[in-house]
Formats: C-alpha cells, sequence, structure tokens
C-alpha cells in the first residue's frame, strides 16, 4: 500500500507562456515564483508551487502526490513495478525542475502521468497573491478516465485513496480527511479534466463571479453548491481551454473516516449543483 499525504501540484504544457501568466496572475489570482524561457511556476499557498506550466503540448499534464513517508520513494517503485504497472524514477535534474528532493513516475490505466514526490520544497516567504482571489491553496483535480471503474480499482488496490462519494460511476477520492482530493471522470481520452483551487469563503467564489464576468472569462458552471462535498463552487475556462474551479469545499472534513459511508448520487446535473445550475461541461452530463 503506497501511503500518499496529499495532492501536490499539477504540470501542464503550453505553446504561450505569456499567456499562461497572464491569466494565473491577472485571472486566477496566484503568484509567479519562478520563470525562465521554458517554465512558469506558481503558487496558492506556502508549497514552493502548485502549478508548473512548461513549453510542451498543451495536452500534456502531470498530477503529484506527495508521499507520507518521505523514505517511501523505493519501496514505491518496488511495488508499481511488481503490479506491471509503467514507472520509473526522476533523475536528478528533474527533480531540480520540480523543486522536490526525490520523485517516481508512473502511468494510471487511463494513461495518466501521476508524480508521487519527496520532500517538495517549501517556500521561505509568504504567499503574496497577483489579485485577492482569496486563494489559499490547491485543492484537487478532476482526472479524465477512460474506465472510471477500473481506475478506481487501481487507485484503491495500490493506495490509501478511499471514495468519498461517487456521482454514477465516478468516484470522488481522498488519501486524507478532506473531502476529496482527484475526482475520476469518464472521456474518452487522458488528461486534467478540471483543477481547483479552494477560497477562503463564500464572498470570494462570489466576487471572482462578477470579477469573471466583467473580464469576459467563459463560466461554464455556477455559482453553485455541490451535493457531495457541500462546497460552493465557479467553474470557468482558463489558458488552453484549462477549466478551473474555485470552491470553499475545505470544510468538508471526513470526521471519521471509518465510519463515513460514500454515498451514490446518480449522474445527473442536481448531483452537481444543488441550486439548479447546469454545468457547460460535457463530463458532468448525463
Ligand atoms: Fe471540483
Amino acid at each position: 500500500m503506497i501511503e500518499l499525504r496529499d495532492i501536490y501540484y499539477t504540470r501542464l504544457g503550453t505553446r504561450d507562456l505569456e499567456g499562461a501568466e497572464k491569466f494565473t496572475t491577472q485571472i486566477l489570482g496566484l503568484q509567479v515564483v519562478g520563470k525562465t524561457n521554458d517554465r512558469l511556476y506558481l503558487r496558492g499557498d506556502n508549497k514552493h508551487h502548485s502549478l508548473c506550466y512548461f513549453l510542451g503540448d498543451p495536452t500534456d499534464h502531470t498530477v503529484a502526490f506527495e508521499l507520507r513517508d518521505w523514505t517511501a520513494v523505493n519501496s514505491a517503485l518496488e511495488q508499481l513495478e511488481k503490479a506491471g504497472v509503467l514507472c520509473g524514477r526522476g533523475t536528478d535534474a528533474e527533480a531540480q525542475d520540480r523543486h522536490v528532493e526525490s520523485f517516481i513516475w508512473f502511468l494510471d490505466p487511463t494513461g495518466n502521468r501521476i508524480e508521487l514526490v519527496s520532500r517538495p520544497h517549501d517556500a521561505a516567504r509568504r504567499y503574496f497573491p497577483s489579485r485577492d482571489a482569496g486563494v489559499t491553496g490547491f485543492g484537487h483535480v478532476g482526472l479524465c478516465s477512460t474506465d472510471p471503474v477500473r481506475d478506481q480499482a487501481f487507485w484503491l488496490n495500490h493506495f490509501n485513496a478511499l471514495v468519498s462519494d461517487w456521482i454514477g460511476p465516478c468516484p470522488l477520492l481522498r488519501v486524507n480527511t478532506r473531502h476529496h482530493q482527484m475526482a475520476l471522470f469518464a472521456t474518452d481520452h487522458k488528461g486534467i479534466q478540471h483543477i481547483n483551487y479552494q477560497v477562503a469563503e463564500v464572498d470570494d467564489v462570489m466576487r471572482s463571479y462578477y470579477f469573471l464576468k466583467e473580464n469576459n472569462v467563459k463560466i461554464v458552471f455556477g455559482p453553485g453548491r455541490h451535493a457531495t462535498s457541500g462546497g460552493i463552487f465557479l467553474y470557468f475556462e482558463g489558458h488552453d481551454g484549462m477549466i478551473y474551479e474555485y470552491s470553499n469545499s475545505d470544510r468538508k472534513i471526513i470526521e471519521s473516516p471509518d465510519d463515513h459511508r460514500p454515498r451514490q448520487f446518480p449522474m445527473h446535473p442536481s448531483s452537481f449543483c444543488v441550486w439548479g445550475a447546469k454545468p457547460d461541461i460535457a463530463e458532468f452530463k448525463d
């Protein structure tokens, strides 16, 4: 069993780093912490970074988790190799690029690249956002899955992942007491389906709703409230068409993990929004 502490960062390819910087700083409200000819690092809390855009294919996405035990890198790799999972160890140069001491990578059954990091770097200075969006940190991703039942079994078999709730066949998975760090959504391709940043309060969600409208950012779902986590949310289209979400769903803590009963919600818009907002997101439609 590979023990994960939390979701850590995403890495996204782009052909347009300048556009990525404009969106993430002027709209999303993250802080640039590093920039080279082919890299843009951003943070939304006191980790070194939670988002890295690199010059490359815009469909090239990576999600990283931090290992609970920083000494468990070798045993995690052994376990994945033994299970026949395509995996490998990151080089020193690659670890440096990620601002972690070491990491391994693997492909999930859909083909998503996942990295498991040990001793990721913290920021020495406090988070100072480019826009007061109320961001408190990276929350979770929606991950594309060509078979959510198969991929759920993969995450439950090899990792400390637990199902918090389902919407249709799609599980919302957690590796700690927060409601979810990853949700698997049925698609016919790999990749990140959406990236969530947590905000401090409902007022932040609504302030951003009006801010995004004023700035002609396409809102694709919300404002609304999730039936699952109870979070108040807003989804909008970002750089290269990536869907970003603000929500304050962190307040939903699974108090007694052993007693938590995962609930099954139907694949219906009301499961995504109890207020009645209709998603303009293909994977959220029944
Ligand atoms: Fe979400």
